[in-house]
Formats: structure tokens, C-alpha cells, sequence
């Protein structure tokens, strides 16, 4: 149990925080209006638009969510030499996010994900996205950007998407370059690149990638699941690994499995539910908490943003009430 006194003395240290995020950079378009009529080139409903909205996505939702518990924020990613990339600047720039080191790369679009709706209900969805690895050079740019100022951040969030950013080579790098500057590297991984991620940190797998990586269906126990975590710990060489369980909470390993029931009351959309829980959970790490304690406040980061409706964050005021109206809850774990 967590008093809140203590809540309250880790999460006003967020503002100090300064984490570099790299990975898979994307941008979410929300195009909205009404259908009145039937075109006359092709029988397509024509939407008249009359609101449009961008939501930073991937990577950078992870960003966001860092900005919104008044963290500091640096990212590190690939954008498109187009007009979509400059609207993915400033969204960042309006969550108060640096994006000094993001690298323009000329042969693929800025990540967009643009959905038509209309009366609540989606027509169409239109992806630009082109997943091929970067090149050498566009790593390169990215590992100066990212040594240059690696003594500005206390702390490095690996967010893979599997888009092509984090081939071996940069994420070996980037562990080796925080390695030598005594930074924490903390990874939300995709099974195909696990391997990537020796000597990182901590992992926060979800049940399914974690299963992935080890060529499993499903777990039969709380003993096995332990077991497959300590062996990735070892696997990677990692100092903990997390297990996110959707409605069963989390699991954290470090010398033993130690499991944190979920606290969530409503769901209506688990959308981004991982991205608000390895912010929270790295941020708490480097304001002091305990790997137990960053648990529970990312427990309880990831059941307020489930019960908002699409891609969500939490703020530090969120966070102490829901532990104000949970404490009986919160008491048994
Ligand atoms: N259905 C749910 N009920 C209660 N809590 C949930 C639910 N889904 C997610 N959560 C909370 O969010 C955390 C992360 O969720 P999950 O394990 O689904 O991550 P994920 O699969 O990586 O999510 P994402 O969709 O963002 O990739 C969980 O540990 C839990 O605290
Ligand atoms: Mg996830």
C-alpha cells in the first residue's frame, strides 16, 4: 500500500523528469461531417467536412501522455518530407514536446492514419505508412541527435510500433549510448524485435507479445507465467521485466513475481491503455519510486484512460483522486 502522502511525493517530482522517447512516430486524423448526398462520379456517400483533428499516435502518444503528467519530453523519430509532417511538428510543439530531434526522411511519408466519420459512425480510413527499415544515414542523424544531448534527459522510453525505425543496429546503439551515460532504457517491445533490446532495462510486454516471443498460445498458471518472465529477464539480460494483463492488471519481475490486480471500475475503450502505462511507469522510476510503487501508480494511470472514450492520458490531479476514491481498494494490494 502506498500512502498519499507518498503518491503525492513521487508524482510532484514528474515535473522534473526529462525523458527521451524514440520509436515509430504517427499521427492520428479524425476528418468529421455530413452526408447529404450521393456523388455522381461513383456511388460514394460525399461528407461534408466540418472539423478536423489531429491526435499525436504511436511513439509520440506515448510523448503525449509523458507531457500530460508534466514530464519533459524529447523525442527522437523519422518523419516525411511533406505537409503532414509539419502538422506532426506543431501537434507536438502544442503538447509542449521538443522535437529537435526528429530527422526528415525524404523517402517515406510521415506516418498518418486519417479517418472519415460521419453521424459516429467511420466510412473510411486512409493510411499513408511505408514500414521499410530506415537507412544507415537516417540512423546516423537519429544516434547524433540523440548522444548530443543525452545529458539533458534522466531517462530513455523505447516505443517499437514495428514501422521500421528501431532496426538492431539503432536500438543497440541506443542502449549502449544511455549505458554509458548511466540512463535507464525502458522498452515496449514487439515480439519480432526482442532480441533487439539486450541489456536494456525493463520491458513492458503485453500478454500477447510476451507469448509471441516465446511461440505460446496461452499460459495455464500464475507459476508459468513467472517462469517465462524470469527467463526473458535472463533472456535479455534486463534488470526487471513488466507483464501488462489488460483486466488482470500487471505482473512485475525482478528476484520474484509480484502480480498487482487491476483497479480499473469502468471500461469503455482500452485504446493506448499500454502507452499511459510505461509513461507513468518510467516516470514514477525516475522520481524515486520503487519498481512496486511505479507499478501501482501505472495501474492506476491505465484505469482512468480506460474509461475515456479513444486514445487517452492521465494528468497528476487524475491520479491522486482516483487513489482518494479507491483507497479501499488500493489498501488490499
Ligand atoms: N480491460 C481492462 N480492464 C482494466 N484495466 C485494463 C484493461 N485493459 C487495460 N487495462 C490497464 O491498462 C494496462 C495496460 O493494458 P494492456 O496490457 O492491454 O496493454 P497493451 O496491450 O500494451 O495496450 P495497447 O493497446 O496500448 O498496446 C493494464 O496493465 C491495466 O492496468
Ligand atoms: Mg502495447
Amino acid at each position: 500500500m502506498i500512502s498519499i502522502q507518498r503518491l503525492e511525493e513521487i508524482i510532484k517530482k514528474f515535473n522534473s523528469v526529462r525523458i527521451a522517447v524514440i520509436g515509430d512516430m504517427m499521427l492520428d486524423e479524425y476528418l468529421i461531417g455530413k452526408v447529404n448526398r450521393i456523388s455522381p462520379e461513383a456511388p460514394v456517400p460525399i461528407v461534408n467536412i466540418e472539423e478536423e483533428r489531429f491526435v499525436l499516435g504511436g511513439a509520440s502518444n506515448v510523448a503525449n501522455n509523458l507531457t500530460s503528467l508534466k514530464g519533459k519530453v524529447f523525442v527522437y523519430g523519422v518523419i516525411g518530407n511533406d505537409a503532414n509532417g509539419e502538422k506532426f511538428i506543431k501537434e507536438l510543439e502544442d503538447k509542449n514536446v521538443n522535437p529537435a530531434g526528429i530527422v526528415k526522411d525524404e523517402t517515406r511519408p510521415t506516418i498518418i492514419k486519417s479517418r472519415v466519420l460521419s453521424q459516429g459512425q467511420q466510412l473510411l480510413r486512409l493510411d499513408w505508412e511505408k514500414d521499410a527499415d530506415i537507412s544507415q544515414d537516417i540512423q546516423n542523424q537519429l544516434l547524433e541527435n540523440f548522444e548530443k544531448n543525452i545529458e539533458n534527459i534522466d531517462a530513455v522510453l523505447i516505443s517499437d510500433y514495428n514501422k521500421g525505425l528501431l532496426t538492431k543496429h539503432l536500438s543497440e546503439r541506443i542502449i549502449e549510448i544511455a549505458k554509458k551515460h548511466n540512463k535507464k532504457v525502458m522498452v515496449d517491445p514487439k515480439p519480432q524485435n526482442f532480441k533487439n533490446y539486450v541489456g536494456a532495462t525493463s520491458m513492458t510486454p503485453n500478454r500477447k507479445e510476451i507469448l509471441d516471443y516465446f511461440g505460446m498460445k496461452k499460459f495455464t498458471s500464475e507459476e508459468e507465467i513467472a517462469e517465462k518472465m524470469a527467463q526473458l529477464k535472463d533472456d535479455l539480460k534486463l534488470d526487471s521485466v513488466v507483464l501488462t494483463r489488460s483486466e488482470e492488471g500487471v505482473s512485475l519481475f525482478r528476484a520474484k513475481h509480484k502480480r498487482i490486480p487491476t483497479v480499473a471500475r469502468e471500461v469503455y475503450d482500452v485504446t493506448g491503455a499500454g502507452d499511459t502505462f510505461i509513461s507513468t511507469f518510467l516516470l514514477s522510476i525516475c522520481a524515486g519510486a520503487d519498481l512496486y510503487e511505479a507499478g501501482v501508480i501505472a495501474n492506476m494511470a491505465s484505469g482512468i484512460v480506460v474509461a475515456k472514450i479513444g486514445t487517452a492520458t492521465a494528468t497528476q490531479d487524475e491520479i491522486i483522486e482516483f487513489y482518494k476514491d479507491n483507497d479501499n481498494i488500493l489498501k488490499n494490494i
